[in-house]
């Protein structure tokens, strides 16, 4: 797989990298259902023998699940590919609760529990999960530089941050990374964002580039009745009417065009987030091995400027 560097990093990182939210499993308030570890394995290993180089993953997935599942899986392979976790979540003892927190304090803490979990040494990329409480970003972003310092980290970066708040910590200390959500569905940072990503040389991984599974063409009413009690995309508006009967529509017309190209749904709506000039990389947030072959000839797919102009066309509000 084709591989780009990471803002001003050396990290050479493959185009798609593995997301474990799902992963984390059926625990917390944030899951995507019933998960088995023995399958969340299997995509672990599947991903790393077919080329992708990079993990991201989060505490708040599967509250600390996700971390241990992946410790897991890399234990019994010779694979070590690049851990990009995060911190600004946290929940109490016995509950599922997840509670914004960006004190020095807080981050102290999580990067310890993180490395425990994680059973490495170092963190490769150590995020900002969210910009929340926006006041605390001086004192959250000051520490992450301070355990890059320190050693703990190799690098910093940040997710679902605005252009001001980039440029509030960028003046603390240089950003490797966004993470940002960017999908057919959700291209609000391409205004300002993005620009300003490519011009201060920060590295762009995106998440949620199928939003959520909408944009791979196997949703329909019937699909969405009988979505699993515990799935946290009930409480998304996109999985509610009528936002997914809208979505369903656009994506039915984009599984032609995938058709026509001979390609499927899911690696076109991938190929296009890929195409963007600012991107480094895109996370796939595969739950089977299945899904993830399906998924990872995305990045062969070329889409011309006619079928860019149409693709876009589709999604317009
Ligand atoms: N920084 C942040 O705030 C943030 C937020 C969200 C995500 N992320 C990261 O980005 C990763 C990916 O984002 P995401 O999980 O939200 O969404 P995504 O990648 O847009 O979608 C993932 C979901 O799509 C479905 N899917 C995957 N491959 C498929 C295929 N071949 N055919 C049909 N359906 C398929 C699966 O769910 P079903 O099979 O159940 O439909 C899967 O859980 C996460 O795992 C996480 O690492 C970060």
């Amino acid at each position: 797989m084709q591989k780009r560097t990471l803002g001003n990093s050396q990290l050479k990182i493959s185009t798609l990298g593995l997301g474990s939210w799902a992963i984390g499993g059926d625990i917390g308030d944030w899951g995507w259902g019933t998960q088995s570890t023995r399958e969340s394995i299997k995509v672990i290993h599947a991903a790393l023998d077919q080329g992708i180089n990079w993990i991201d993953t989060a505490p708040a997935y599967g509250l600390g699940n996700a971390e241990k599942v992946i410790a897991k899986a890399l234990h019994q392979t010779h694979y070590t590919p690049f851990i990009f976790t995060k911190c600004g979540f946290r929940w109490n003892d016995g509950e599922s609760e997840l509670q914004p927190c960006l004190t020095k304090q807080s981050i102290l803490q999580e990067v310890d529990s993180s490395l425990s979990r994680l059973n490495i040494e170092c963190i490769d990329l150590y995020q900002i999960h969210s910009p929340n409480p926006s006041a605390q970003l001086e004192e959250s972003w000051q520490t992450l530089a301070d355990l890059q310092q320190a050693g703990k980290v190799r690098h910093i970066g940040v997710s679902n941050f605005s252009q001001p708040q980039l440029q509030r910590v960028q003046e603390i200390a240089p950003i490797t990374s966004l993470q940002p959500p960017y999908s057919l569905l959700n291209r609000s940072i391409e205004q300002d964002v993005l620009p300003w990503c490519t011009e201060n040389n920060i590295g762009v991984i995106h998440h949620s580039a199928m939003s959520h599974g909408l944009l791979t063409g196997t949703w329909s009413i019937e699909r969405l009745n009988h979505l699993d009690k515990r799935d946290w995309r009930h409480k998304s508006n996109q999985f509610q009417q009528p936002e997914f009967d809208r979505i369903v529509e656009a994506v039915t017309k984009l599984k032609d065009l995938a058709n026509s190209k001979q390609c499927q749904t899911a690696q076109l709506s991938l190929a296009w987030t890929l195409a963007h000039p600012a991107t480094t990389g895109t996370i796939i947030g595969a739950r089977t091995e299945k899904q993830l072959n399906q998924l990872l000839p995305a990045t062969e797919v070329d889409i011309t400027n006619q079928e860019m102009t149409i693709i876009e066309q589709l999604f317009q509000q």
